[in-house]
Order: C-alpha cells, then sequence, then structure tokens
C-alpha cells in the first residue's frame, strides 16, 4: 500500500471547504495543511476537517516539505500567485477554474508548469457531470450524424455575485461560469473555437454597485464549422429553484440532444405553508458525504495521482479556455467577431 497523498488547500472559502473535506475523507488522501491569508478563516476549516498545520502565507505552504499536492482555490483572478509558488517546489497542482484572467498570467502559469513536470488539473467540474458525458459519448460514437450547432446557457442566481462571492467586480460571468461553458463544448466536440462574436449588456449589477457585465451573449464558431450560441449571465433571479440555470441542446446531421441539467436533478417540496426546490445539484449530501459532479472531479484528481491515472482537464484546456474568453471580451468590447489567438 501506498502512503496517502498529503494535500495543502491555498484559499478556504466557500469553493476551499469542500476541497479539505474530501481530502480528509478520501482514502487515498490526507490533510496536511490549509493556508487562508484570512487566519480565523484557515484556523476553523483546520478545526473542521483536522488539517495539521496553517498557514497565512501560501509561499509557507508550498514550501512545506510535507506537502505533495496543492489545490489552489483563491478568486478567479489570484491563482497565478500561489500556482508560481507550488509548482516551483515541485508540488502536484488542481487549480480551480479558470486557470487565470489574463494572459500574461496564463503564460506564466504555463511555462511554471511545463518546466516542473508536475501533474496539473484545472477544475473543469462539468466533464463528470453524467449527461454531458454521455452526450460526449453518443457524439463520438456518431449517433447524431456530424455535429452543426449547439446551444449551451449556464446563467447564475444574481445572489451569487451580490451575496456569495465578495470579489464578483475582479471577475465576471465570463471567466466565473463562461469558462465551465467553453469548456464543455470543447470537451463535447473535441475540437477548437475558431471566431467568436459576443455582445454584453450592464445595467442591473451596475446599479447594485458591482460594476460588471449583466451577461455576454456569445457565438462560437469551431473550426469543423460547428456553430454554438452560449449564454452566460449573472442577474437570474433568487427565486429560481437553483442557484445554476444550466439547458443544452446539441444538433446533428442524424439527431438531437437535449438536456436540462437543472431541473432533472431536482425534487419538489410543499410543505404546509411553504414550498421550494432543496438543493440536489450544487451541494447534495448522502450519508456523511458530498455528492455529485463538482465532488466527483476532486476526488478524480486523487485517484489520478494516486494510481498514476491521466488528468481530464489539463494545463492545455485551461490556456484554450482563457484565450476563447478573453476573444469574447475583446468582442464584446469592440462589437466585431474575434478570431482566438493561440
Ligand atoms: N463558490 C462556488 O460555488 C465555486 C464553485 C466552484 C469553483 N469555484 C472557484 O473556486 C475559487 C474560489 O472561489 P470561492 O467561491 O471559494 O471564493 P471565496 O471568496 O469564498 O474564497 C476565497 C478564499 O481565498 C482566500 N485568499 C484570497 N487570496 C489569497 C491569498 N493570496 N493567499 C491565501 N488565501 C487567499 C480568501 O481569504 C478566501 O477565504 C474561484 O476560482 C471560483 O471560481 C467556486
Amino acid at each position: 500500500m501506498k502512503d496517502p497523498i498529503r494535500f495543502g488547500v491555498i484559499g478556504v472559502g466557500l469553493w476551499g471547504e469542500v476541497h479539505a473535506e474530501i481530502y480528509s475523507q478520501h482514502p487515498y488522501a490526507t490533510l496536511a495543511a490549509v493556508c487562508d491569508r484570512n487566519s480565523k478563516r484557515a484556523e476553523q476549516v483546520a478545526e473542521r476537517y483536522g488539517a495539521e498545520r496553517i498557514y497565512t502565507d501560501f509561499r509557507d505552504l508550498a514550501a512545506d516539505p510535507g506537502i505533495d499536492a496543492v489545490a489552489v482555490v483563491t478568486p478567479d483572478f489570484a491563482h497565478r500567485d500561489p500556482i508560481l509558488a507550488a509548482a516551483e517546489a515541485g508540488k502536484h497542482i488542481i487549480t480551480e477554474k479558470p486557470l487565470a484572467t489574463t494572459l500574461e498570467d496564463a503564460q506564466s502559469i504555463a511555462e511554471a508548469v511545463r518546466s516542473a513536470g508536475i501533474t496539473f488539473m484545472v477544475d473543469f467540474h462539468a466533464r463528470w457531470n453524467p449527461p454531458l458525458a454521455i452526450a460526449r459519448q453518443n457524439i463520438a460514437a456518431g449517433k447524431l450524424g456530424i455535429i452543426v450547432s449547439a446551444y449551451f446557457r449556464l446563467n447564475d442566481t444574481i445572489s451569487v455575485p451580490t451575496e456569495m462571492l465578495s470579489w464578483a467586480q475582479e471577475s465576471s460571468i465570463l471567466w466565473f461560469l463562461g469558462s465551465h461553458t467553453v469548456d464543455s463544448l470543447r470537451f463535447l466536440f473535441e475540437d477548437e473555437v475558431e471566431r467568436v462574436y459576443s455582445v454584453s449588456h450592464s445595467s442591473v449589477l451596475k446599479k447594485r454597485g458591482i460594476d460588471v457585465p449583466d451577461l455576454y451573449q456569445s457565438i462560437l464558431e469551431f473550426r469543423s464549422g460547428i456553430v454554438a450560441t452560449i449564454e452566460n449571465n449573472w442577474i437570474i433571479p433568487n427565486t429560481h429553484p437553483s442557484v445554476n440555470d444550466i439547458k443544452v441542446n446539441i444538433l446533428g446531421s442524424r439527431g438531437m440532444i437535449n438536456m436540462d441539467l437543472t431541473n432533472n436533478q431536482m425534487i419538489e417540496r410543499y410543505l404546509e405553508d411553504s414550498s421550494d426546490h432543496p438543493d440536489c445539484l450544487v451541494k447534495p449530501q448522502v450519508r456523511d458525504k458530498h455528492v455529485g459532479f463538482a465532488y466527483e472531479s476532486i476526488r478524480d484528481f486523487v485517484d489520478c495521482l494516486y494510481l498514476d491515472k491521466e488528468v481530464q482537464a489539463d494545463l492545455e484546456d485551461g490556456l484554450m479556455v482563457t484565450k476563447v474568453i478573453l476573444a469574447l471580451m475583446e468582442s464584446a468590447s469592440t462589437g466585431v467577431p474575434v478570431t482566438v489567438r493561440y
């Protein structure tokens, strides 16, 4: 029996806690340390999941010889420096999506990861969502014929940028969820985006003091000729049954697939004086464990390290997606189609 992989988590906010929980429970992993610049939060998560060591500077966690692998779960725009420190120390890395929010950050991450020769995964967890994985198998098997077009909508309720994330203005719906949309389409079609056209709209969030677009409506042309329409907005009403609104359509020359990825994973609860939809999509719990695709991807990274398997979403995937999102933003600000620069 090999020793379990010793994990350190950098950034233990909402999603970093999910990582900490998984490493503390996984039979092939242990949670060795957590790091957060908010020391109280680091202590809280360390105590909850039994981390042996606590850091407030990610450089100290990266230098810890008792750590084999690091999870980078800082805000979208703050992934680069922890990744560089961990890569330079030779740790394997899983980073939350997006890989980076600027080309410069993405390029320095790529250089550091390639020269370190480590195992590196970007947590594009939609790839572990069973309907998307099954759709991909059908497309690869040619069941739909030649793929012609797709529609992919991935939106959040307005509580996400206004209540959940303190740093929404420093990211955008395109980085936060659009990165999943773009990666999912690349994964489904095994193809790369060539040219994009995007239109954004800003007013609702701006009026709430968050100066970031409400939405991006975009058209993506793939190298093979597939045309995809994608919609990403951050202003769905909070009364929506789930924090995410996800709908997908894929049309081929011999068939079509429709997926309602919100409503097909939902229960309706009717009580005497209220009704609601308990969460079965983002953080459902079964026995003592959270379950679902967002947990499977992180567990799979542990399996990859322990069992020497290849990761399913790597550095190149992170780079490609970053470049497509930058092209979408350029198109939205210039008003013309943009060819993606690889
Ligand atoms: N919230 C979600 O549902 C969710 C789901 C999947 C992925 N993600 C991704 O996970 C990442 C984190 O998101 P979140 O929602 O957990 O944000 P968060 O704001 O809840 O947590 C981020 C944490 O990082 C800490 N931090 C920031 N800079 C740091 C630094 N330099 N060193 C150490 N700690 C630092 C902050 O103090 C905070 O505790 C993002 O990239 C996000 O896209 C979030």
